[in-house]
């Protein structure tokens, strides 16, 4: 994976969501590559990332990832021990707290080491740091909050240095915007198909099938010159009212995804039909799909990334293959009894 520089690392412990088991790794790294942050994956671990990296990761996260909840300095990782982890945050270095008040929350990842109470390990922490340091415990205005998570691999302490705004994307549920249709994926998917594509701040992002505005309101949130188009005559007024309800623009035009009517673009994302119900009037939708990634591949720059999904039986990455893309990476989304649905990342290259 990933681009190393070690002059002065500095460690970050990154907590993902557990909303899907691949998609907020690759993500962050999506994320980090996109923003040009150099970093070296120490470790990874359910819902926790390890990276070292010379600064600049926490804000780039911060302002883009959709399944990152928080982040911080690393501080300790202990086995899943009582006596152990006693040891390790005795033989820490808290001269960070430079005096300052502290707070400890320590959480737990699904069923991890079960046995030990958080409560308790919150009471550990809090002792040996009183007991080292000239630091007291103020749980109302905590100056540093020091996080503990248990998870597999054991329990990691770190600094909480930031938490990303869970609440605006809960805020922007398909549902309160003026115009809905069903088939939309919701913000938080939405956003991490955009940052899978790589796509820049100032660029230009493209979505064929753009439906509502879904991925179009996420790219515009990021930064990006968004582009929109859809078969449906009623989508393309429909995702201008979704993008002006959030003070965005985006160039809409109604035409059909195998026919793009631009030169270029940096990056897309987005979710074609699965020709279910009336959502392809009645054509072949593996047709319309290999029509598409053809002309995707007209359309993008050389090394810019798609990210599309697909019901996983259409095989997807395959027919992405064949239109000229390299695949970077394939995670399955189970939606339901007889829908699993496969999301593809792909670079562009030449034939
Ligand atoms: C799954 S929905 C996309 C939902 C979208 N992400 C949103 O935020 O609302 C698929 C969309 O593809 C459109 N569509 C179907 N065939 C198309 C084609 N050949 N070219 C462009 N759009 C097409 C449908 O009208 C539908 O709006």
């Amino acid at each position: 994976m990933i681009l190393v520089r070690q002059s002065n690392p500095e460690r970050l412990l990154l907590l993902l969501s557990g909303e899907h088991p691949t998609i907020p790794y690759s993500e962050v790294c999506a994320v980090l590559q996109t923003e040009g942050v150099e970093f070296h994956q120490v470790s990874r671990h359910d819902q926790v990332l390890i990276i070292d990296t010379e600064g600049g990761a926490g804000e780039a996260v911060k302002g883009r990832a959709a399944y990152v909840m928080e982040g911080g300095r690393f501080i300790l990782r202990s086995e899943p021990s009582e006596l152990v982890f006693e040891r390790c945050c005795g033989g820490a270095d808290w001269s960070f707290l430079e005096g300052r008040s502290f707070g400890v929350k320590v959480t737990r990842v699904k069923e991890y080491w079960r046995e030990m109470g958080t409560q308790e390990l919150q009471g550990i922490v809090g002792e040996i740091v009183k007991g080292e340091t000239d630091s007291r415990v103020d749980l109302e205005g905590a100056e540093v909050w020091i996080r503990g998570v248990v998870t597999d691999g054991g329990v990691f302490l770190y600094t909480l240095d930031f938490q990303t705004d869970r609440r605006a994307f809960a805020a922007r549920r398909p549902k309160t915007r003026p115009y809905f249709h069903p088939g939309v994926l919701d913000p938080k998917l939405s956003r991490a198909f955009v940052n899978l594509s790589r796509v820049k701040r100032g660029e230009v992002f493209l979505d064929p099938f753009c439906g509502t505005g879904g991925f179009l309101i996420e790219g515009a949130l990021v930064g990006c010159r968004v582009c929109g188009m859809d078969l449906d005559m009623r989508m393309v007024p429909g995702a201008r009212r979704n993008l002006r309800h959030y003070g965005l623009e985006a160039d809409l035009i109604h035409g059909d995804a195998r026919n793009l009517p631009l030169r270029t673009a940096d990056g897309m994302a987005t979710d074609p039909p699965y020709g279910r119900g009336t959502s392809t009037r009645g054509e072949n939708v593996r047709t319309i799909l290999s029509g598409f990634f053809r002309e995707a591949h007209r359309v993008l720059r050389e090394g810019g990334c798609l990210c599309t999904a697909a019901p996983i039986e259409l095989n997807p990455s395959e027919l992405v293959k064949r239109a000229g893309f390299k695949v970077h990476e394939e995670h399955s989304m189970r939606v339901h009894k007889s829908l699993t649905r496969s999301i593809v990342v792909a670079e562009r290259q030449s034939r």
